[in-house]
């Protein structure tokens, strides 16, 4: 098959940036303070990724929106900014350390009282939701090998123009590499192979940054 991407180069992602809505003070200093924790920064999403869940946020008009891996923030104040008038977002992560970065950040990007933050494993903080509101956008961002539990638990909980978005789904390439057998690799593997032929599904698979799915209910 004759491929047709582009493949990036760093002059042509410093084009891709420079073509996408700038980063604003907020972000740009959350970013800043989260490359200084070292090379675990690397968690956080990509720029575009950030526009392109606040376009998504908005596209869907989203009242109800969860987020599975905080970390410091930037994907929350994303989503958050998208929202619909009176919208909320339901964020979930494990570290206190880390959300604490982000709830100043949220703070300063005035998005804070659009924000629930539940600290604890995401998968007992989904457990624990009413069948309504329904989830409008959820965005799925942390542990791999948990990622097909996250899914099933939301899919149920989406609403009719609902889309969950996986983070990752390409793992820097292991996903082709058969010397990579680690758990996550595996996870995110299997997981893409379900999805695709999950007929509850329609589903995209896209080389944004470390690769997306977005998949709503046929
Ligand atoms: C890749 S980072 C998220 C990056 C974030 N979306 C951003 O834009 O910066 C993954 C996050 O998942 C969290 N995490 C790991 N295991 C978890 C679990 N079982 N439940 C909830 N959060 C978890 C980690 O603490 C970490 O903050």
């Amino acid at each position: 098959m004759h491929a047709k991407f582009t493949a990036l180069t760093p002059d042509l992602y410093e084009y891709l940036l420079a073509h996408n809505p700038p980063q604003d003070d907020a972000l740009h200093a959350l970013a800043e303070e989260t490359a200084a924790l070292g090379p675990i920064s690397m968690m956080q999403i990509a720029v575009e990724q950030g526009a392109l869940l606040t376009f998504l946020a908005g596209l869907l008009e989203v009242k109800f929106a969860v987020e599975i891996g905080t970390f410091t923030g930037y994907s929350a104040i994303s989503i958050a900014r998208g929202l619909a008038p009176g919208g909320r977002l339901l964020c979930c992560d494990i570290s206190e350390e880390w959300t604490g970065i982000a709830r100043k950040y949220w703070q300063r990007a005035g998005v804070a009282d659009k924000i629930d933050l539940r600290i604890g494993p995401a998968i007992e903080t989904l457990k624990t939701l009413p069948a309504s509101p329904t989830i409008d956008l959820a965005f799925i961002d942390a542990d791999k090998t948990s990622y097909r539990d996250y899914y099933e638990a939301l899919l149920p909980k989406l609403s009719p123009r609902g889309v969950i978005v996986f983070d990752n789904v390409l793992w820097g390439g292991s996903v082709v590499d058969r010397e990579k057998q680690d758990e996550s690799t595996q996870a995110i593997r299997a997981l893409n192979d379900f999805v695709a032929k999950d007929d509850r599904v329609h589903e995209v698979m896209l080389p944004v940054a470390d690769g997306i799915t977005l998949v709503r209910r046929r």
